[in-house]
Formats: structure tokens, C-alpha cells, sequence
């Protein structure tokens, strides 16, 4: 990635921030070495199955999935349409969806992809600065799609912040690996589908 095309990503994350803060629940995008460790938490994936990416934004760990897993195809949904818009372009080889993580069993079908070939789900949606029923809904969605065993990774500024949530009710949780190397420093939460 050229240095114009980081400042770019950035200032067009950065306008999105100001006007829907809650919705984007950062002010710049995650680091490489945060998208680095998120996709390297997610197990290994069979050959085949789509693993599934929820809040892409301007399309950090979407790259990283490109790169790491090319033998899994890759399906990013994003909520916000300009942010879509510049996914689509940058990104040919993935599958981008313009479309509300909540859906994400429609969208699916929309795309005539079963739940169990749905190997994992990475996400970066904001949950902490989201209306909780946002939350359940999304939780939800997840749970109806990922089968036992599944892996759902997330990423998070603050771990502790996640005590009160419903995922705990279909995910067990298994890790939490910090990455100091990103503004702020979050933390890789590891999730399984009970
Ligand atoms: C913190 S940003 C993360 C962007 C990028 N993955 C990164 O790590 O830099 C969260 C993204 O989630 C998107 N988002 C929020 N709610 C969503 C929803 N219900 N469905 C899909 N995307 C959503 C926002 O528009 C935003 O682009």
C-alpha cells in the first residue's frame, strides 16, 4: 500500500467518524499489525469455506485476509455506502456487501451460500459504542449462521467492556491478545460458536 493511498483511507475513515461516530466507533483505521494479528488468531480454515469479514470499513483486515488466506473466499460487509463504494474498487477478488451485519443470514442467501460452508467470521463492528439491541441483533445473526466450533474473532479497545453483552450466550470465549502497536492499542478477542 503507497503512503497516498494510507492517507486516503484514513481521511476518508476520518470523515465518516465525525459524522456517524457511533456507527464507526474509531477516529482512524487499524494498524497492519493489528489486522496482522487478527486474521492470524482466526484457526485455519478449510479450503473453500468463505470467511465472512462485518464492519470492513476502508478495508484493513480485508487486505490482510486477501494476503493470508487465499484459499478462502472472502465476503466483507459494510454498512455505510461511500465506504462500500471504495471496498468495491479496491478490492475486486473479495466479495464486498453493502448491506446491515444484522442481516447476515439474507445476505447469505442473497448470495445462494449455505451456513455451513461459512467457516469463520472476523469483525470490527463497534459493539461498545452501539445501541445494545444493535448488538444482540448482530450476535444473533452470527449465531444463527456459524455452526459448533466455529470461530468468531473480534476486535476491541477494551475487553472488560464486554461482560454485559449476549454473545456470551451462544460464544465461548477463549483469548484476548493485545496489540500495543495500533492507535489506540486494542485487544483480538477470540470467540467460539457453544
Ligand atoms: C471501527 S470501524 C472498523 C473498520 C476497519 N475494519 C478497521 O478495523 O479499520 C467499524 C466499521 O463497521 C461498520 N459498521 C457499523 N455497524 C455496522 C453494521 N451493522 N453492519 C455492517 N457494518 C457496520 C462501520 O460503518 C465501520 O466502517
Amino acid at each position: 500500500m503507497t503512503l497516498t493511498t494510507k492517507f486516503n483511507e484514513t481521511f476518508a475513515f476520518t470523515k465518516k467518524f465525525i459524522s456517524h461516530y457511533q456507527q464507526m466507533g474509531a477516529v482512524i483505521p487499524s494498524s497492519r499489525h493489528l489486522a496482522q494479528a487478527m486474521v492470524a488468531a482466526l484457526p485455519s480454515i478449510p479450503s473453500g469455506q468463505y470467511i465472512v469479514e462485518l464492519g470492513a470499513g476502508t478495508g484493513v483486515f480485508t487486505r490482510q485476509l486477501l494476503v493470508d488466506r487465499p484459499s478462502n473466499p472472502i465476503i466483507a460487509i459494510e454498512l455505510d455506502h461511500d465506504m462500500a463504494v471504495r471496498l468495491r474498487i479496491a478490492f475486486p477478488n473479495a466479495t464486498i456487501v453493502e448491506g446491515d451485519a444484522a442481516k447476515l443470514s439474507d445476505i447469505l442467501s442473497s448470495l445462494n451460500i449455505r451456513h455451513d460452508q461459512v467457516g469463520g467470521v472476523l469483525s470490527a463492528i463497534p459493539f461498545i459504542s452501539l445501541p445494545a439491541s444493535i448488538g444482540d441483533a448482530i450476535f444473533a445473526a452470527m449465531a444463527e449462521v456459524l455452526t459448533t466450533g466455529k470461530p468468531y474473532m473480534q476486535v476491541t479497545y477494551f475487553s472488560p467492556a464486554w461482560r454485559g453483552f449476549s454473545v456470551w450466550k451462544n460464544f465461548s470465549q477463549r483469548s484476548i491478545k493485545r496489540v500495543w502497536r495500533n492507535v489506540p492499542p486494542a485487544e483480538v478477542m477470540e470467540f467460539y460458536r457453544k
